[in-house]
């Protein structure tokens, strides 16, 4: 990404949520994203994800230019290339576990039988096969997490975006969804792009952004 700005305006106050940003990111790895709250790491992975388009500067993903691409195009890029996780992600409470994580695939028109599969292996990778039938309500905090994480690498996407992934857990949970993250990452070779201040995280990462006000502070 080069020289990428995102400005809000708010009661007529401009916020620079990021600040000419120029990142260059590996092409597998697991790079994360760190810095203090409001330093704009959630702005800076919705730009990379094409949920927000920046102020200024371009964003390029094998070669395209993200911001520039229409509606269609994009929607069309994400499905194939990009896992997202939000800070807070939702499941479908009427759903089972099961049926969340197999839902990414389905809407890649994967055959349901698949899917379903591929989602039980995976649940059983992520140490939930027998929360499997339980609805999203029915879990722990933890559970949860690790059950969004299943749902997000499913279809093992290329770049996979976390936004503070272990932020409402415990050491030993926080620890459960790092040793998922580094395992899959080896598995798959894919890009792994994580928001967090988890130290068992950053220990296993390749390379660490450190964000303040929007600028980048030091690379690690
Ligand atoms: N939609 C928005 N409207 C106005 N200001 C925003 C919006 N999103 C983020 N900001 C501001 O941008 C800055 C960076 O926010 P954010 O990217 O959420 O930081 P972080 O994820 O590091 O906590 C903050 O000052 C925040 O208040
Ligand atoms: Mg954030």
């Amino acid at each position: 990404m080069d020289s990428v700005s995102k400005r809000y305006v708010v009661a007529g106050k401009e916020v620079i949520a990021l600040d000419s940003l120029t990142i260059d990111f590996p092409e597998r790895g697991i790079v994360v994203i760190a810095g203090p709250s409001g330093a704009g790491k959630t702005t800076l992975i919705r730009i990379i994800s094409g949920l927000e388009s920046p102020t200024s500067g371009s964003v390029f993903i094998d070669g395209l230019e993200i911001s520039r691409l229409g509606a269609y195009e994009l929607a069309w890029f994400r499905r194939k290339k990009i896992g997202f996780k939000p800070q807070d992600p939702v499941l479908i409470p009427q759903l089972t576990i099961l049926e969340n994580v197999a839902l990414p695939l389905l809407f890649n028109f994967v055959d349901r039988d698949k899917a379903i599969q591929s989602a039980k292996e995976l649940l059983d990778e992520v140490g939930l096969s027998a929360r499997m039938d339980h609805k999203p309500a029915q879990l722990s905090g933890g559970e949860y997490e690790r059950v969004c994480l299943a749902q997000t690498i499913i279809g093992s996407p290329p770049i996979v975006i976390l936004d503070e992934p272990t932020a409402h857990l415990d050491l030993e949970n926080s620890k459960k969804i790092a040793s998922i993250i580094k395992r899959k990452q080896r598995e798959t070779q894919s890009l792994f792009i994580v928001t967090t201040l988890e130290q068992s995280l950053i220990e296993g990462a390749d390379k660490i952004f450190n964000l303040m006000n929007g600028r980048l502070v030091k690379v690690i």
